[in-house]
């Protein structure tokens, strides 16, 4: 099994290219159900946009992949369609459940395997079947499977999400764009890959306006022949790249993002006591010597994301005074708690709250991740601490984490896989 080897205590200098968003691409990756011929760009060529790969070419849709440009193309002469999402394709990666809504609305039927439970919690999909549901579909769960039908066809209408879910307004959003007439989605998930989403689909030539938490989604005018589109930068891998910079960076520039878009980040972190530096399309950022400590709740865009959580708490290892976060979007997700503590981290959760007591001096030692941000976050630990840090269980990082430890490198960092 493949680990990183991390020696810390190596300060970080130089330039970070961050790649496309892994979760801006898995949506628009399953809307190339509702197109012919696309040609995509940015794209991050990670473990999760693979599998979603796998699956779009058990459905029919054949992909040409140019990774050293990050380019994808993909065409679908919509024959020969499967409309299963087999369960090997789907339980590896939640995001396989996005097929659902394309197929249904394009094709009338789909069957796609439940996607199971997750380190991170429970994770069920009611949310997306209930707004297939409010457009018109049957569905029945038999085997694993969810099996959604719609032999007329999906009917737009009014849909207000009980709680906020960015996959159930990916999936609602996915099958409006075929239903007739307007949908209007109310208390809906926003954030910017679900944007970026929207901005694939208006190009496929659907009218689609957004206000506030408000989606409304017209039915498609003129399904374009062929369209391109960029992918917008990963404002987690950024977020991830920014607080290694305030941990350890004598200066570390981040390339091909908008600060706009982290703006919330960019302010905890400048309260914080880091020291950063916007420009149009870059930031800068500098290890900060004195951190002060802060307390954040993870909350749907644009409040802090539960997919930054566990970096931001390494920062907070480090910080002068009592630091909490508190996890609000998912139940289970403080699985980086132990292991961080295993590395000299005194952090206490109580409830649905991490109280963390900085600074503290990390010490090298074997840990293990259990998701992808975890991973990530031990990875920041281990640039930190004393000694060597051997990360196991790596496949984490890779469903997410494009290049990792060649970006890191080239900041003069010292790790390797073995
Ligand atoms: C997406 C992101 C993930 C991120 C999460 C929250 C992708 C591929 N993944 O996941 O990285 O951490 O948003 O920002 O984009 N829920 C239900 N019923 C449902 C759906 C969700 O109860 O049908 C609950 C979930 O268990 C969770 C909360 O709603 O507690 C938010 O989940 P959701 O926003 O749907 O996350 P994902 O789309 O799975």
């Amino acid at each position: 099994m493949r680990k990183l080897l991390i020696k810390g205590k190596r300060e970080l200098y130089g330039s970070i290219s961050i790649s496309g968003s892994k979760n801006a691409t898995l949506p628009i990756l399953a809307a190339s159900i509702l197109a012919s011929d696309v040609k995509l760009t940015n794209v991050p060529f990670v473990k999760d946009i693979f599998t979603m790969l796998e699956l779009l070419e058990f459905i029919g849709i054949k992909a040409k992949i140019n990774n050293k440009k990050s380019i994808l193309e993909l065409r679908n002469n919509k024959k020969d369609i499967n409309t299963l999402a087999p369960y090997n394709l789907v339980k590896t990666m939640r995001a396989g459940v996005l097929v659902l809504g394309p197929l249904l609305t394009q094709y009338k039927k789909a069957k796609v395997s439940l996607p199971g439970g997750c380190a991170i919690g429970t994770r069920p999909v009611d949310l997306h079947l209930f707004a297939l549901k409010k457009l018109g579909a049957k569905i029945k769960i038999k085997n694993g499977y969810i099996i959604a039908e719609a032999k007329k066809g999906l009917k737009g209408t009014k849909i207000k999400f009980p709680s906020i879910s960015v996959g159930a307004t990916e999936n609602a959003i996915l099958a409006a764009f075929g239903a007739k007439g307007k949908t209007i989605l109310t208390n809906c998930a926003v954030e910017p890959e679900i944007l970026d989403l929207v901005e694939f689909l208006k190009k496929l030539g659907c009218e689609i306006k957004i206000s506030g938490r408000q989606i409304i989604i017209l039915r498609e005018k003129k399904n374009k022949k062929k369209i391109t589109h960029k992918i917008i930068f990963d404002r987690i891998e950024a977020g991830t790249y920014l607080i290694a910079g305030a941990l350890i960076g004598k200066k570390i520039l981040l390339n091909n993002i908008d600060p706009k878009v982290i703006k919330y980040e960019i302010d905890i972190l400048r309260n914080m006591g880091i020291k950063i530096k916007k420009r149009k399309n870059s930031i800068i950022i500098f290890k900060a010597k004195n951190i002060k400590k802060t307390n954040i709740t993870t909350k749907p865009y644009p409040g802090f994301p539960t997919d930054l959580q566990a970096q931001l708490m390494v920062l907070m290892t480090q910080a002068n005074g009592l630091s909490k976060i508190k996890e609000n979007i998912f139940e289970n997700r403080f699985m980086h708690v132990p292991e961080l503590k295993r590395m000299g981290a005194k952090i206490v959760i109580k409830n649905k709250t991490a109280y963390i007591s900085g600074p503290t001096k990390l010490i090298g030692a074997e840990v293990m991740a259990t998701d992808l941000r975890a991973s990530v976050s031990l990875v920041l630990a281990g640039l930190i601490a004393d000694n060597r840090t051997i990360l196991n269980r790596i496949y984490h990082l890779d469903r997410g984490y494009e290049f990792l430890e060649d970006k890191l490198r080239r900041c003069k960092a010292e790790i390797r896989r073995v």
